[in-house]
């Protein structure tokens, strides 16, 4: 698969990732069909797994999604030291909720969590994965840099960020990752400046929800303009969606998520899908109702 920079002193890495959320919250599969899922990501090329700690049903099942990416890779043939895994802290999952923890003392503890999640010695990327506003932004970057310092994790990057919040990790310690959300249904990565800065530094930009998200992603089978191009193409409407994502910058990489095979192996063909101006266009002037 074609690849791009993981960001700066980092390899390249495949356009398009796995996003491995769906595999572990509410509504997963079963263990064997994840990994099966996962095999086929990385069969297809995919040379990037998302995860967080947090990808799990609540506070008892911390670290679900990690720990089925770590048997996916154990029981796979290939070349582990080709994958890069970016897991993330800095969020909790009480009752199911999704809260933000960013204090130096739970960012240190889920770290250690994630290395024995993963099997690992230290983590290939780690995000914070959203600004505490309780907690001054410079502290929980610390104290990644001061875990980056101790070995444990390789490369640090942020998610959910703004051009600012960047700036102002940038300045205690390298970034190499920014992921927000980015599809044609949500472009404030687009309007804010995210993608555009992301670019000019060299930051891999890791979009999520490239194609909506769990709820948005079944409109577009009839969504009239894609679906047109999509048709055009002889291929999905999805992946016609992905190549939109992908084409917004020259630092954008995709993570989209899977829970069957068919999916990610579709998602996976979006990386050689080449749209004309024309069609980039129209889905640039196209409406996608959120509703
Ligand atoms: N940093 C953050 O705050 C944050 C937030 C959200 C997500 N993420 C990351 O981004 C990843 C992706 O985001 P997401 O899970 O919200 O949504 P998404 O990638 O937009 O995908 C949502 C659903 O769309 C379906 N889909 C995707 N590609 C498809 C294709 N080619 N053909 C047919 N169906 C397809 C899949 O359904 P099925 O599951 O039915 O196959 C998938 O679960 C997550 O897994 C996670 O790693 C990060």
């Amino acid at each position: 698969m074609n690849t791009r920079s993981l960001g700066p002193n980092a390899p390249y890495v495949s356009v398009v990732g796995l996003g491995g959320m769906p595999l572990s919250i509410q509504g997963r599969p079963a263990i064997d069909a994840g990994v099966r899922v996962i095999h086929a990501s990385l069969d297809a090329g995919m040379t990037l797994l998302d995860t967080a700690d947090v990808y799990c049903l609540d506070d008892n099942d911390i670290g679900h999604n990690e720990r089925l990416i770590a048997q996916a890779l154990r029981e796979w043939p290939g070349e582990r030291d080709s994958i890069v895994v970016a897991t993330k802290g800095g969020l909790t999952r009480p009752e199911g909720r999704w809260d933000r923890n960013g204090h130096p003392e739970h960012l240190r503890r889920a770290c250690e969590k994630s290395l024995q999640a993963l099997a690992v010695g230290r983590i290939d990327l780690y995000q914070l994965h959203a600004p505490d506003p309780e907690v001054p932004l410079e502290e929980s970057v610390g104290t990644l840099a001061d875990l980056r310092q101790e070995g444990k994790i390789r490369w640090i990057g942020l998610s959910n960020v703004s051009v600012a919040e960047i700036k102002q990790a940038e300045s205690i310690v390298p970034i190499v990752t920014v992921q927000n959300r980015l599809s044609p249904f949500f472009r404030e990565a687009l309007r804010t400046g995210v993608v555009e800065y992301c670019a000019q530094r060299g930051i891999g930009f890791l979009a999520y929800s490239p194609v909506g998200g769990g709820r948005l992603n079944k409109k577009l089978p009839t969504h009239p303009v894609v679906a047109e191009i999509a048709q055009r193409h002889g291929t999905s409407t999805h992946s016609v969606v992905l190549a939109w994502v992908l084409h917004q910058g020259e630092s954008v990489i995709i993570i989209p998520a899977a829970r069957t095979i068919e999916h990610t192996v579709d998602s996976a063909s979006s990386a050689t899908l080449e749209l004309s101006h024309e069609e980039l266009a129209a889905i640039d002037a196209a409406e996608f109702s959120i509703a």
